[in-house]
């Protein structure tokens, strides 16, 4: 029997829905998007960024539901069926969403270990120190490679095993079924966070300085491609999870009205959570008299310094409000990675016939495996190192191929049909000019962008670390792609 035949399906929509706002809700809602506003404009980067959705991330969303449902199949048999020798790209887009996840799981691991000292606020009075120095022994040196940070690693082979555990079951009892309990109780505890967070003293100075509209941020062409970057990794697009779950759709599925709720759920929870932050920080600003842009950081400083030192002035509530919050990037988390997963072992399984259950079980020890070297002292530098490298030259790499792929060598009217195919608002003809002129122009200004400023890199050890995972990453891809695909054994043995 043909393999496509037994493409997994979902077992209802709602399933579909819940796992795509899984992947698309992640770090880069929580901790990403409210600096991002904030330094690039406050208000006045809400136009670009609905701008950006409209013309970019809504139409390329649309691409990829489409050539996932209409192919049904992996994302390198895709890219196969569209010319033979483009699998290779299909494999290059699996293999980056799998290093990225190595070190996501790290980042996911630390908040886990936040979940659980902030049960005491045992991060105690130095909050910085405390996470560079006691708990990550943060160094830039490659001695640091030599010295494990045990609490790291204890706790990466609790979220491998969460991966492994819902992974390794068929879509719905496993992706869908977890989806289907984790946003729910994520998006509440977030709605209580949130209403606690603006009813802070001080509140109000947060949410005036990230929404004050700085006018002239708008004539700056880098705030424009901030906010088409952002929504890019928020929507979780090009990394092959889209197309993924979308492959795994019925037929009457109705595509627009798919993904407008998952764009506006997403985007939705993005400024429900940027708000609540910057009420908290506001509070911060107040009860510590300090100006606002200096307690404003991004990232790891946000979550692990800034917040553990807000708890800390914040009285007994914060044994409450501390633990809710961790657990809340935990459950954003662990949606996410468990779709960076899916194409790779996806995929794998498609092309060499191996049962699921094993894919996923090699691919979680390997992930672990290689995840490790985040766990030691040099950990939190190299992922700075691989996520600044990955998102700015890997993903985007594989997203302005995919677009002049599908809208140079494919046949972008039929793509357009299958989208409007079940849907009752349908989408015009401009989207086929989106897709083959506006988008790629775009993609390819925030790539060059990117690039540039990895190139402005004069450190050695970064150049090195660099060149190895691009090594990496055409090496991975090559090997899976010239492999043979294995035929399907007959059923009778
Ligand atoms: N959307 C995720 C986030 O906001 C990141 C992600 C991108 C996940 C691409 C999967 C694929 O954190």
């Amino acid at each position: 029997m043909g393999s496509e035949n037994d493409n997994p399906q979902w077992d209802s929509t709602l399933a579909f829905l819940m796992a795509m706002i899984g992947s698309a809700i992640g770090l880069g809602n929580i901790w990403r998007y409210p600096y991002v506003v904030y330094s690039n404009g406050g208000g006045a980067f809400l136009i670009p960024y609905i701008t950006s959705i409209l013309i970019m991330a809504l139409p390329f969303l649309y691409l990829e539901y489409a050539v996932g449902f209409e192919f049904k199949t992996s994302v390198p048999n895709i890219y196969k069926k569209v010319k033979k020798p483009l699998e290779v790209v299909g494999w290059f887009i699996c293999f980056v969403s799998f290093l990225i996840l190595t070190y996501y799981v790290v980042i996911i691991g630390w908040d886990i270990i936040y979940l659980v000292l902030s049960i005491t606020k045992g991060w105690g009075a130095n909050t910085n120190t405390f996470f560079t120095t006691t708990l990550l022994h943060s160094t830039t040196s490659t001695s640091g490679l030599s010295h494990i940070i045990w609490p790291v690693l204890g706790s990466l082979i609790v979220i491998w095993s969460i991966i492994w555990y819902i992974s390794r079951q068929n879509l719905n009892d496993g992706i869908g079924r977890f989806s289907k309990i984790l946003i729910p109780l994520l998006v509440a505890i977030m709605a209580i966070v949130v209403i606690y967070s603006i009813t802070l003293p001080g509140a109000s100075i947060g949410i005036n300085a990230l929404f004050n509209p700085k006018w002239d941020a708008l004539f700056n062409l880098n705030i424009w491609l901030a906010a088409a970057g952002q929504i890019l990794f928020s929507l979780s697009l090009g990394w092959g999870v889209v197309s993924t779950y979308s492959s795994y759709l019925p037929k009457n599925s109705n595509l627009i009205k798919n993904g407008a709720i998952v764009a506006t759920a997403n985007c939705s929870f993005e400024l429900l959570a940027a708000i609540g932050v910057f009420s908290i920080l506001g509070f911060m600003s107040m009860t510590q008299n300090v100006p606002i842009n200096n307690v404003v950081t991004e990232g790891t400083g946000l979550i692990f310094v800034a917040f553990p030192t807000v708890f800390n002035t914040m009285g007994s509530i914060a044994y409450i409000i501390g633990p809710l919050f961790f657990l809340c990037v935990f459950f954003a988390g662990i949606t996410t990675t468990i779709s960076l997963l899916e194409p790779i072992s996806f995929a794998i399984t498609r092309k060499f016939e191996i049962r699921r259950e094993i894919v996923v079980t090699i691919l979680c020890a390997i992930g672990f495996l290689a995840s490790i070297v985040f766990a030691t002292g040099m950990g939190s530098y190299l992922v700075k190192i691989v996520d600044n490298f990955l998102n700015n030259f890997g993903v985007l790499f594989g997203i302005v191929l995919e677009c002049l792929i599908f809208g140079w060598l494919y046949n972008t009217e039929k793509l357009l049909n299958i989208i409007n195919k079940n849907a009752k608002i349908k989408l015009g003809t401009w989207w086929i000019y989106l897709i083959k002129y506006l988008i790629p122009l775009m993609l390819i200004g925030i790539w060059v962008n990117g690039i540039y400023g990895l190139i402005l890199t004069n450190n050695l050890t970064t150049l090195i670390i660099q060149l190895i995972i691009a090594i990496l990453m055409v090496i991975f891809p090559t090997i899976f792609t010239i492999r043979p695909k294995r035929e399907k054994k007959l059923e009778i043995e």
